[in-house]
């Protein structure tokens, strides 16, 4: 099964909207594997943004990401990935739809409450550099088959 990394950023945490966040995957019907709050080291924030290193933005993404607290995810299902993007909007909030996450909760594309891996390669990646294996968990919802 499809598995993604998604993150909400430090803004997010601070807004009170993890659990917010949470409920708008568990509703879609995604699958929570891992998940914890976690302070991500300057390290870990760079290798993470690595594909960014070169844009003007890149030192206050660091700055802003390792500010405070994050929760990271990890959530399962088909199609999470780009489902998941779908949900989130566009990467400027300016430019996110109402009913997105950004396009609900978002103003600055600095301080866009939420990340989720961009393809397959990404989320693998990213899914290994936050979590260790034994941090993601593999059970079944008995409660319905349709989810
Ligand atoms: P990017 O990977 O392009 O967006 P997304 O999060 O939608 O995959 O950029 C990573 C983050 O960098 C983005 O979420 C917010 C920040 N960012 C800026 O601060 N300024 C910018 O101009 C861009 C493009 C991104
Ligand atoms: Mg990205």
């Amino acid at each position: 099964m499809e598995k993604t990394f998604l993150m909400v950023k430090p803004d997010g945490v601070q807004r009170n909207l993890i659990g917010e966040l949470v409920t708008r995957f568990e509703k879609k019907g995604f699958h929570l594997v891992g998940a914890k709050l976690m302070t991500v080291s300057k390290e870990l924030a760079e290798n993470h943004y690595g594909e960014h290193k070169e844009r003007p933005f890149f030192g206050e993404l660091v700055d802003f990401i390792t500010s405070g607290p994050v929760f990271a995810m990890v959530w399962e299902g088909d199609n999470v990935i780009s489902t998941a993007r779908t949900m989130m909007g566009a990467t400027n909030p300016k430019d996110a739809n109402p009913g997105t996450i950004r396009g609900d909760y978002g103003v600055q594309v600095s301080m866009n409450v939420i990340h989720g891996s961009d393809s397959p390669t990404s989320a693998e990646r990213e899914i290994s550099l936050f979590f260790n294996e034994n941090e993601l968990n593999e059970y079944t919802k008995t409660i319905s088959k349709w989810v």
